[in-house]
This record gives structure tokens, C-alpha cells and sequence, in this order.
């Protein structure tokens, strides 16, 4: 790793930085990836003293080790330095500027490498990035941005937020984050798609019925509701997250494994996504749970009592092109659902008829998060005698696969790539552009005044009563899904 590394976390007294981008730098520094030589500096307004933003960390710190890392947390502490400070004026850049060349000068470096953390709200954004140009930069070093979501709220607002950020720094200084991209099994795909002649040659509309990819979380908006009622599940996880899923999912074989021949394939296979159909889409909002326990989306006080705020979602994609076309991709999101999950689902199609009767389609299922698993429902005769069908699996669970490695958490994968100047897992421009693209005629559709009302669905449940029959419609096969539940509990 490298030494006299500066990064500073702007927004440093606020929840992103609390609870995921200073947990992430001390795992780095835990495990041995980060230098202590590194100089940390944490910006925000409120006014605050060290030990107050170390009581404010340290309970979201991962400590596996006990004592040991109790003893690294105190030397990371130690490479921390607060500084207070506005976002709009030159003031508290300035004296931060003053330490870190302090710094550089006695640590007689010569070529400076900083890193800018934006854990930041989008309304200061574009007054920090000025900031840091003006004052922060690296003339002769390194100089590298990580920034957060959201990187505008449709193509509009994105296009303008590139255009002014453009003028200061250079695609490669910027590191749009999106956390999915950080996450074990996501980094996976490439390798399981064209690490595996069986997998990569199947992959395909002449044997793929259907995908799902989902996302479902088993609470609700608590607390976060005003926030949430201006961002809605599409732009909150769908736009980003799930779309970067589904982009590595179905491109095709980059060149090589550099950073730009895999975004460039991520951009093709985007450009070959079709237009969201705004008619063929499953919109939901929660509302009680059946036993009245969990509030409704509408009983937040700091939302309106007819919002018409989207807390779940399900879209098809159609990707033309001579892989993909026809299959139905179908994208689905929601909070406040009966479990937590996020999980690719590939179903293939049918074996001919004839022989067998009633053998379900297997299925491939990458499963995110939790407890990390890749497994295919795999067709087999009961052992002995008979000769019936029986469904298995054949089984990739982390935990019990790979006890002794060391998973790291998304953040900390992703600013390390960062640090070592890696863009393969972050978002270029024109993806971004792609994105909103596909994106902001349905949300605007879903935002105007004649807006379609949200299905209500309980707390606590599946999602929406029709989703059974929207699964049917883009061919994936619920019945032959249901005859077998993996893990079959012994
Ligand atoms: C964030 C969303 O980007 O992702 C949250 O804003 C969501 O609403 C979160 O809960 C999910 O991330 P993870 O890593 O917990 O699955």
C-alpha cells in the first residue's frame, strides 16, 4: 500500500460517514490496508471535538479480533483530525489546506496523493467540489473524488451536475461509488459468467426463460420518510444499484478485465435496453401490517397523507440484441416486505416434453446478501429404487464454503480501489447518462399530477397482491419455483 496518503470525508459529523465511510477506513486499517502513515481528515459545519466523533464512530466499528483491534481503533483514532468548517466559503478549506501541506512538507513529500470523500447532501455538493479545485488540489500529485448518490434526481439535473463538474476535475479523478459494485457476490459475476464454459454458453435467450432481479428489505421508511418521499424506490435502489446488477448481468465478454473495456461493455449492453414500458409496471406503497403492529408508509408525520410515494416497484427490460431479446428481465424493489434479501434469479427453460412429466425448470440463484450463496435447483432421480424425479442443488454457500477468507465489506473494497486509483467497479459518465435515460420517463410519469396511485400491500408481506400475476405474465414460472425451497431444512 502507499504511504502519506491524505483523505478527507466531507460530511464527516453525518450518518453515511458514521455509520459506513470511517467503519470502512478502519477495516482497511485493520486488516492491513491502509498505512498508518495515512492522514484522515474528517470536514463538516457542526463543531465538534475529536472524542465526540469518536464516540460518534465507534459503535458502528467492526471488531473482530477483540483486544488486538481495540488497540488498532485507538491508533486509527489517532490518525484522525476534525476540522469544522462552511461548504460555501474559502475559510475552513484554507485551514485545512495549511495542515495538510504541514503535513506533506514534514513528511517531505513531493508528489501528494488526496482523496475527497463527499458523504455529503447533493444541495452542497457543487460548492465543496469548487472548493477543493480552488484549494485542495494536488498540483503536482494525485487528487481523486469519491461521490455519493445521488448524482442528480433525472437526466436533467445529472446532465447539469456533470456539466459543472466537469470543468474541474477529469473523468479519471472522479469515483462515482455505488456500494452494490462492492459487494462479494457482485464483483463474482464476471468471473462466474466467463469463468464457466457450462455457465457462459447457456446464458442466453435459447435457454434462459426469464431473470428477476430483486431487492427486498424487511423495514420500512422509519425515520427517513420525508427523506424518502422526494426519492422513491426506483431512484433509491433501482436506478443505481439494481441496474449496475443487472448491467454486469447481461453484458458481453469485455476485451479484457481494465476498467474501461468492462465499462464500455456495460455501456453497449445498456444502449440495447429498451424503453421501459410505463404500462407494464407493478407500483406499491405499504400500508399497516396485518396486525396493525407496523406503521403505513403514511403514518410518518413528515410525509403527506396522500402521497403517492413508491415503496415497491417491479419493471420488465427487454434488451435488443441477439442474446437477450425476448427474455423478460424482470426488476423488482421494496421496503417494508416479510424478509431481507437481495438475489439474481436465472430460469431456464423448460426441458422438452415427452420423456418427463411435470420436472421444473432449474434455476441459477445469486444470492447477495445475507449469507452469501450461489446454487442451481438441479433435477435428479430419488436414490434407490425409484426412478421419480426429485429437485436438488448443487451448492455454493459462502459460510460454509469459506470459513477462514475475509469478506470485506462494499465501502471498503471500494475505497481501497479508489486509493489504488481503480475505476473497474465505479460509474462512468456516460453510463450515468444511460441510466437516466432509461429512467426518468417513467419517474416522471410516476411524479405528475395524474400520477397512477401505488397498490397497498401490509407491512410485513410479499409486495403487492398482482405481483404473483406480473411474475406470470414475464414467464417465470412461480409453480415449478415453489416445489422445492432452498435450504431444505433438515
Ligand atoms: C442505499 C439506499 O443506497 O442502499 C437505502 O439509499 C438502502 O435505502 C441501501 O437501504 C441498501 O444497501 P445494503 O447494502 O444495506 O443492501
Amino acid at each position: 500500500f502507499e504511504k502519506d496518503t491524505i483523505i478527507v470525508v466531507f460530511g464527516a459529523s453525518g450518518d453515511l460517514a458514521k455509520k459506513k465511510t470511517f467503519p470502512a477506513l478502519f477495516g482497511l486499517y485493520r486488516e492491513g490496508y491502509l498505512d498508518r502513515s495515512t492522514r484522515i481528515f474528517g470536514y463538516a459545519r457542526s463543531h465538534l471535538e475529536k472524542e465526540e466523533l469518536k464516540e460518534r464512530v465507534s459503535p458502528h466499528l467492526s471488531k473482530p479480533h477483540g483486544a488486538e483491534d481495540d488497540a488498532k481503533e485507538q491508533e486509527f483514532f489517532e490518525m484522525i483530525t476534525y476540522v469544522a468548517g462552511a461548504y460555501d466559503t474559502s475559510e475552513g478549506y484554507n485551514k485545512l489546506r495549511k495542515i495538510i501541506e504541514r503535513y506533506e512538507a514534514d513528511a517531505e513529500i513531493t508528489e501528494p496523493h488526496r482523496l475527497f470523500y463527499f458523504a455529503l447532501p447533493p444541495s452542497v455538493f457543487l460548492s465543496v467540489a469548487k472548493e477543493i479545485k480552488k484549494e485542495l488540489y494536488a498540483e503536482h500529485g494525485i487528487t481523486r473524488l469519491i461521490v455519493e448518490k445521488p448524482f442528480g434526481r433525472d437526466l436533467k439535473t445529472a446532465r447539469e451536475l456533470q456539466n459543472n463538474l466537469a470543468p474541474l476535475f477529469k473523468e479519471d479523478e472522479i469515483f462515482r461509488i455505488d456500494h452494490y459494485l462492492g459487494k462479494e457476490l457482485v464483483k463474482n459475476l464476471t468471473l462466474l459468467r466467463f469463468g464457466n464454459t457450462f455457465l457462459n454458453a447457456a446464458w442466453n435467450k435459447e435457454n434462459v426463460q426469464s431473470v428477476q432481479i430483486s431487492f427486498k428489505e424487511p423495514f420500512g421508511t422509519e425515520g427517513r420518510g420525508g427523506y424518502f418521499d422526494n426519492i422513491g424506490i426506483i431512484r433509491d435502489v433501482m436506478q443505481n444499484h439494481l441496474l449496475q446488477i443487472l448491467t454486469l448481468f447481461t453484458m458481453e465478454r469485455p476485451v479484457s478485465f481494465d476498467p474501461e473495456s468492462i465499462r464500455d461493455e456495460k455501456v453497449k449492453v445498456l444502449k440495447a435496453m429498451s424503453a421501459i414500458d410505463p404500462n407494464d409496471i407493478l407500483i406499491g406503497q405499504y400500508g399497516k401490517s396485518e396486525d396493525g403492529s407496523k406503521p403505513a408508509y403514511t403514518d410518518d408525520d413528515t410525509v403527506t397523507k396522500d402521497s403517492k410515494c413508491v415503496t415497491f416497484a417491479a419493471l420488465c427490460f427487454n434488451i435488443q440484441n441477439e442474446r437477450w431479446d425476448g427474455v423478460p428481465i424482470i426488476m423488482r424493489a421494496g421496503k417494508a416486505l416479510n424478509e431481507g434479501k437481495v438475489e439474481i434469479r436465472l430460469q431456464y427453460k423448460a426441458v422438452p416434453s415427452g420423456v418427463f412429466k411435470d420436472i421444473p425448470n432449474n434455476e441459477l440463484v445469486i444470492r447477495v446478501q445475507p449469507d452469501a450463496a450461489v446454487y442451481m435447483k438441479f433435477n435428479s432421480k430419488t436414490p434407490g429404487l425409484s426412478n421419480a424425479t426429485q429437485v436438488t442443488d448443487l451448492d455454493l454457500t459462502y459460510s460454509s464454503r469459506y470459513k477462514n477468507y475475509w469478506i470485506p465489506e462494499a465501502y471498503e473494497v471500494l475505497i481501497r480501489e479508489a486509493l489504488l486509483g481503480d475505476h473497474s467497479n465505479f460509474v462512468r459518465d456516460d453510463e450515468l447518462e444511460i441510466s437516466w435515460q432509461l429512467f426518468t420517463p417513467l419517474l416522471e410519469k410516476l411524479e405528475a399530477d395524474d400520477a397512477p396511485k401505488p397498490e397497498i400491500y401490509p407491512y410485513g408481506s410479499r409486495g403487492p397482491k398482482n405481483l404473483k400475476s406480473y411474475l406470470a405474465k414475464h414467464k417465470f414460472n412461480l409453480e415449478g419455483s415453489h416445489s422445492y425451497t432452498w435450504p431444505v431444512s433438515s
